[in-house]
């Protein structure tokens, strides 16, 4: 709960929380779901900070929003929306890096999966704060709005 609290003044301090449905703008900022009920409007720099890190640190199993080594578990907005509890908002999404849980949320895969809680084994998740976590968490939920034809199982384009 400390810890979420961070985090929403973090975010209430530089974003504006609104209740709109998603939608992609003209100066390049987003909105996507914060959590259940409110929507977020996201910058480009966020994005462009998200996606630094998200090549850095996960694209080598989820490179164009796909599972590598399991394809029915990629980070489309089906595949995210279908998981229990859903994943497609960046507080579920910030929630799954810190603790990451089977598809049916019944078990914790933070031993076989790059996680916070598993940082010591896992080096390159040691340095992320909370605001990276937000970033990342922005930047897979941007990409159905802003790439939707390169992001996730559908096509593949590389
Ligand atoms: C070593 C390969 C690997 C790396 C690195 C990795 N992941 Fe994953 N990720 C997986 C696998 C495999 C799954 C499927 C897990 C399962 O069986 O449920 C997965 C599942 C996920 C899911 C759930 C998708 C869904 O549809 O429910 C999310 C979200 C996710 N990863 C985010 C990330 C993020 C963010 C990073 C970087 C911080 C990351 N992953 C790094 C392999 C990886």
């Amino acid at each position: 709960m400390k810890k979420f609290s961070k985090i929403i003044s973090f975010i209430s301090a530089s974003f504006l929380l609104t209740n709109t449905n998603v939608f992609a703008s003209e100066n390049n900022s987003v909105s996507i779901p914060f959590d259940q009920n409110n929507n977020v409007i996201i910058q480009e720099e966020e994005i462009k900070k998200g996606k630094r890190l998200f090549n850095n640190t996960c694209a080598v199993c989820h490179t164009g929003g796909i599972t590598k080594t399991n394809p029915n578990v990629g980070l489309d907005l089906k595949a995210l929306s279908n998981a229990n509890p859903p994943r497609n908002t960046i507080l579920s999404l910030i929630d799954f890096i810190e603790n990451p849980k089977t598809y049916d949320g019944l078990e914790s895969i933070a031993e076989t999966h790059p996680s916070i809680k598993s940082a010591d084994i896992f080096p390159k998740l040691r340095s992320l704060t909370d605001g990276d976590l937000y970033s990342i968490a922005s930047y897979i939920l941007s990409q159905p709005i802003i790439n939707p034809e390169k992001w996730g199982g559908g096509k593949i384009h590389y």
